[in-house]
């Protein structure tokens, strides 16, 4: 009976198999020839560097080819599947995107696959080249993907014949000029059946009635406009009939109007809503209420203003809300505790004042809790998380948030990301933070902590992957032998001693400045690293390392910013430090370097910041350094070199600040610093500076000791704005060249302490921006101009102890200096000088003024007066420091211009693959560092940066 049984159980299961086997491979189903032919010459149009079409051969059957789909009965091709299969990755180096595009023509021969109801080109490389026409007559579409593939131009209107056509995505960030744009988006109406539309990047801006074409598709669901230039989304018809809306983004826009009442219209159909990186103004209104089957709602990074709708509260669907990075004030709505469904709630970036209401702590499903940089006060405890086990992402950082909790407390929850900068969590080091084993960032710095790093601290703190900030705290400990992995490391300004730590290739940032490490600096240079280092900033400035610069380099070709200064460096720039080819920033200064500059360095052609300031390198200033393009500070104060400046420095048409003083040059003033145009013209400064901010990172400024208005102070975030010579304490002879006045924009001009001659150029006054003159201790002569009295900014004056002659001229500024400004110039007169002038003085004064007076200069001074004021120094400066978007950095990785646009589209891609939901819990490494830069800046200053790399010489970089 048992075998029997065996028996019909065996058959059964082979007729079982055989059925699913033959219905599986219905090999039956021979794909037509036509359409076989057809596929063969769209392949030959093709580029494919990949090899990813190669199964595409003539011998085989088309339905079985990759990307390929046919209809199950008939066998006609239905789907060509034709994506890059490394578009779904973030950052992974591993595949690359360029390497798998797909580029070239796309053939007309596509006409032959008449039942084509899908075709998937996206993120493959076109080059730029327009979107073809002829898919304009593939009327069975029903799918057309062409999503960042780099099509370029006026994206053609006979799209609009696919009439069977539900979804449609184009646009995508491309390296190729020119973008996709629109001028009439007339056509897209008739795509009546129209479901999803997906535009992201396309320029729209000249499309003023891009609302009421989109609102005619009746079966309109989804709605991506991200990133279109568009400025206005008033409707011109004065309604908008969307019927079945259910998303709609459209972030990164330039609306800079109140939230229109239209989208209050959506009542029932709107799930998502994104208009996050506008700049929205105005309240939230009430009318928001009526959005009640709301899921997630993105205001974020606009200027809305006001307080948080209580009523918020009852828009119980939400699960997303982010309010963050507006205006808001006031306190936080209890009733955002009725939210049971919400998960991610992000208040941060606003001015919410009070405490925090105890309902929100109630919220369990939460994952994520923004509410830091408010102005928040209250005192946390560990009782407030009991109902928060879900807690993924919190982010408290706040001056008036203290968090008080046990050391032995055990949280609920495991946490990916902990933002707790300057919240009071100190003096003790959190040992709760041992309980955390999915920690992927984590920023503790002026958070008051003053204690040892335990010890379990640094193995535990290996798991995080990308962020560790402990700067600003009194932490100690000695990392001598400890391995640093975590991309980004910031153990800035603690009381760390011992020897350097190691370092895993992985690591990209490095900051250890102003600690107590010691010891010879080679060690950490030279270690055995476990391959390639993307190490791309390192920071270990003040401390006391010692030693000579070893001949490591090679190892750290990937750096971009290096800062040694303030150490005991000794010995020579060595060879290898011309490995270093894609440095922007560096820093040596205030150290016992020795030696010549050395024609090593000349190979650093990206350099836009070099400091060897405060050192004894001997020899003369390199001719050669004419050749840095793009450097804008040079620093050699206060060093041994001798010999003429080079008139190759004026080259340096993007110098902001030059620092020779305090060496012991000699010969003239090259004629022709009025090439520095920075110096000189208004208006490129934007420009020129997001090539320098992109290069050198600026959330964390570079820094550098300048010496002003007689004082020696450093220099950080205002570094840029601004514009200093100094040549002082040299053995310069020669006149002050003429040429100089035409630095409009110079603040700080220091020439004392040399050996000139002759008169101060008539046109001094010219000088707008001046606000500190020294020109003590020369042998200068004649009169002080009349011009002068136009340097209206002038708060620092030194003309003393040359043989000025003549009445000083009468001006609330030049009369506001003291004595010491003037004296020892025998021959000059007038207050504030107590020498009286004699009628002979006394007329020269007059001719002078007459003179000047009758020149044409006059009406130009007082419009660059106002203009002068508009720039002056310290208003600017004022602004900047609450210029959040100022703060960006990071994105160092790429001169090379393959990492770059891969970089570039990841983040991209991540930005708008990610739909709102995700938007709100997905914080990139790059983003979590509080920096808000919105992204297409970012890609803006980038653009601009590869067209200047591409002027340079690209052939080194790859
Ligand atoms: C053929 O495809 C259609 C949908 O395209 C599907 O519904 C059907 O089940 C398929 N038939 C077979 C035999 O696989
Ligand atoms: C709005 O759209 C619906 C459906 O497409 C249509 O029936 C209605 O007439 C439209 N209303 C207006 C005012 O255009
Ligand atoms: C909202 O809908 C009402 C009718 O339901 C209509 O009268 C009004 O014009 C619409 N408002 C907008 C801005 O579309
Ligand atoms: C919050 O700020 C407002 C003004 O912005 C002020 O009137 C109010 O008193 C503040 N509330 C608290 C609790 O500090």
């Amino acid at each position: 009976m048992t075998i029997f049984k065996g028996i019909i159980l065996f058959l059964l299961l082979c007729f079982l198999f055989s059925t699913i086997y033959t219905s599986s491979h219905p090999n039956t189903l021979l794909c037509n020839q036509i359409e076989k032919h057809a596929l063969l010459s769209f392949k030959h149009a093709l580029t494919d560097l990949g090899n990813r079409l190669s199964s595409w051969s003539a011998k085989e059957d088309c339905c079985g080819w990759n990307g390929v789909r046919c209809h199950n009965i008939t066998g006609k091709v239905i789907e060509l599947h034709l994506h890059n299969p490394c578009s779904s990755g973030f950052l992974e180096i591993s595949c690359n995107l360029l390497n798998f595009s797909l580029g070239g023509k796309v053939s007309p021969a596509l006409l032959q696959l008449e039942f084509l109801n899908y075709l998937d080109l996206s993120w493959n490389d076109f080059g730029g080249a327009p979107i073809p026409s002829f898919l304009g007559s593939m009327q069975s579409l029903r799918y057309l993907n062409l999503y960042h593939a780099s099509f370029g131009g006026l994206i053609p209107p006979q799209l609009g014949n696919l009439s069977n056509l539900h979804s449609l995505y184009l646009g995508g960030y491309s390296s190729h000029q020119p973008q996709l744009y629109v001028e009439n988006l007339g056509w897209i109406s008739h795509l009546s059946s129209l479901k999803y539309l997906h535009m992201p990047e396309v320029d729209l801006h000249k499309e003023v009635h891009w609302l009421e074409f989109t609102s005619m598709l009746p079966s309109l669901s989804k709605l991506y406009l991200d990133d279109c230039n568009l400025d206005n989304m008033s409707p011109s018809l004065g309604y908008v009939n969307f019927t079945s809306l259910t998303v709609l983004h459209l972030s990164f826009n330039h609306f800079n109007h109140e939230i229109p009442n239209w989208l209050f219209n959506l009542t029932t159909s709107l799930l998502q809503l994104d208009l996050r990186y506008n700049s929205l103004k105005g309240h939230i209104p009430s009318t928001i209420l009526e959005l009640r089957y709301l899921n997630s709602l993105d205001l974020s990074q606009n200027q809305l203003i006001g307080q948080i709708p209580e009523h918020l509260g009852q828009l119980k669907h939400l699960e997303y809300l982010s309010l963050g990075y507006n205006s808001f004030d006031g306190p936080i709505p209890s009733s955002l505790g009725n939210l049971s469904s919400l998960i991610s709630l992000c208040l941060h970036g606003n001015r919410l004042n009070g405490t925090l209401p105890s309902s929100l702590w109630l919220l369990s499903n939460l994952q994520t809790l923004m509410i830091g940089n408010n102005s928040l006060a209250d005192k946390i405890t560990e009782v407030h998380f009991n109902k928060l086990p879900k807690l993924k992402k919190l982010h408290m950082s706040s001056p008036s948030l203290i968090f008080k909790v046990k050391s032995n407390w055990v949280p609920p929850f495991q946490l990916e990301y902990l933002q707790m900068s300057s919240c009071k969590m100190g003096p003790k080091f959190p040992t709760w933070l041992q309980t955390q084993t999915s920690l992927g960032s984590l920023d503790i710095s002026k958070s008051g902590i003053k204690d040892i790093a335990p010890t379990w601290f640094w193995k535990w703190a290996s798991h995080i992957d990308r962020l560790i900030d402990l700067s600003d705290n009194q932490i100690s400990g000695n990392l001598s032998g400890v391995l640093l992995n975590n991309t980004y490391i910031d153990l800035s300004s603690n009381c760390f001693t011992g020897e350097l730590p190691r370092l895993s290739p992985q690591v990209f940032a490095l900051k250890m400045a102003n600690n107590s490490f010691s010891g010879s600096i080679s060690p950490f240079l030279c270690q055995k690293l476990n391959g390639k280092s993307f190490l791309r900033i390192l920071d270990m400035s003040t401390n006391s390392l010692s030693g000579e610069l070893p001949h490591c380099w090679t190892y750290w070709q990937s750096l971009s910013r290096l800062n040694l200064g303030n150490n005991n460096l000794s010995g020579e720039i060595p060879d290898s430090m011309a490995s270093l080819f894609r440095l922007t920033a560096l820093h040596l200064n205030n150290n016992s370097l020795s030696g010549d500059i050395p024609p090593s360095l000349r190979n650093c052609i990206f350099l836009g910041l070099l400091d060897l300031g405060d050192n004894k390198f001997s020899g003369n200033i390199p001719s050669w350094m004419g050749e840095w393009t793009t450097l804008m500070v040079l620093s050699l104060r206060s060093n041994r070199l001798i010999g003429t400046i080079p008139p190759q420095i004026c080259q340096l048409s993007s110098l902001i600040i030059l620092d020779f003083a305090d060496n012991s040059l000699s010969g003239t003033i090259p004629k022709c610093f009025n090439n520095f145009s920075l110096m000189t013209t208004i208006g490129t400064e934007d420009d020129a500076f997001s090539f320098f901010e992109y290069y050198s990172g600026a959330e964390n400024y570079e820094n550098l000791m300048l010496v002003m208005k007689g004082k020696a102070s450093e220099y950080k975030s205002i570094l840029k704005l601004v514009r200093t010579i100094d040549l002082s304490s040299n053995g310069l002879w020669g006149s002050i060249p003429p040429e100089i006045s035409n630095l409009s924009r110079l603040q700080s001009l220091n020439l004392s302490f040399n050996h000139l001659v002759g008169s101060i150029p008539d046109k001094m006054g010219s000088l707008e921006a001046l606000e500190s003159l020294d020109l003590s201790r020369n042998h200068l002569s004649g009169e002080i101009p009349q011009s002068m009295k136009n340097l209206t900014f002038l708060n620092h004056l030194g003309l003393s102890y040359n043989n000025f002659s003549g009445r000083i001229p009468s001006s609330t500024q030049l009369q506001s200096f003291d004595a010491l400004s003037y004296i020892g110039n025998p021959e000059l007169c007038g207050p504030p000088l107590t020498k009286n002038c004699t009628k002979d003085e006394e007329s020269q004064g007059m001719d002078a003024i007459d003179e000047d007076e009758e020149g044409h200069e006059m009406p130009w001074f007082y419009i660059s007066m106002g203009l002068g004021f508009i720039v002056g120094f310290w208003g600017v400066c004022g602004a900047l420091f609450f210029k959040k978007a100022c703060r960006y950095a990071y994105f160092q990785f790429l001169y090379d211009v393959k990492d770059w646009v891969h970089v570039a589209i990841a983040i991209r891609w991540n930005r708008l693959r990610n739909n709102l939901r995700t938007s709100f819990i997905h914080f990139s490494y790059f983003n979590e560092k509080k920096n808000y830069l919105p992204h297409f800046k970012i890609l803006k200053a980038k653009r601009k940066m590869m067209k200047n790399t591409n002027n340079n010489n690209l052939s080194i970089l790859s």
